[in-house]
């Protein structure tokens, strides 16, 4: 770890990164955290078009507050001084997006604003995920990454996640190739 790493992830433990669990009452803030950094992570690399359909069919209000109603999600955020930087959906039994595997635990988003990447909000959601899978006594997690999504791929290779299939993901009209990745929690069972 670099000296400057080290010293930003220090400052912002000691700033506070706070994770909560969201509740009903948290479907506008979760609207918006959720388009913001879903647009700061891919409009670079995607047309207009794609990104808008994308964002008006996934954060459409009535899909969201069908998801935070749903028993077998969770919505997590990542705060500082009530300010929320991140967020975090996790998906059980039938609500994962694939395999729905009553033994796994989906990591569907993970996301947190460019401004604190690298500063350890990421990594306090994704221990909230570890957390959760291991009081779940799920087998293992699993998540799709997009293949181009470098730096999100090296997150979750260092905390040890490893490729274990691939997959068709529609960004609006475009086909894109979804990395799978699982982490065996059950280290005597292979799935
Ligand atoms: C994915 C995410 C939560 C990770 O959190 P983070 O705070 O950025 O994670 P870290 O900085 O600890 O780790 C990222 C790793 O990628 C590396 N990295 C940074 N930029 C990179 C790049 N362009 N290519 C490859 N690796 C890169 C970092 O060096 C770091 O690895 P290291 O600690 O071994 O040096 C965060 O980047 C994020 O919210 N990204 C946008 C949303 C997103 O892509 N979510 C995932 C969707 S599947």
């Amino acid at each position: 770890v670099s000296t400057e790493k080290f010293k930003s992830s220090l400052s912002l433990i000691m700033e506070n990164i706070i994770i909560t669990k969201a509740t009903g009452d948290d479907l506008e803030v979760l609207k918006t955290i959720g388009k913001l950094t879903f647009f700061e992570t891919f409009s670079l690399e995607n047309t207009e078009d794609n990104m808008q359909k994308y964002l008006d069919e996934e954060f459409a209000h009535e899909k969201l507050k069908e998801q935070l109603e749903d028993r077998n999600s969770e919505f997590y955020f990542a705060s500082i001084d009530k300010k929320i930087i991140g967020y975090l959906k996790l998906n059980f039994a039938g609500s994962q997006t694939e395999l729905k595997d009553n033994n796994a635990i989906e990591i569907e988003r993970i996301y947190v604003l460019k401004d604190y990447h690298g500063k350890n909000a990421g990594q306090l959601l994704y221990n909230k995920a570890i957390e959760i899978a291991m009081l779940s006594g799920v087998d293992y997690v699993w998540l799709g990454v997009w293949e181009k999504n470098l730096r999100a791929i090296q997150f979750y290779k260092k905390n040890g996640l490893v490729e274990f299939d691939k997959h068709i993901f529609m960004l609006g009209e475009d086909k894109q190739i979804d990395i799978m990745m699982k982490l065996q929690l059950n280290a005597k069972k292979e799935i």
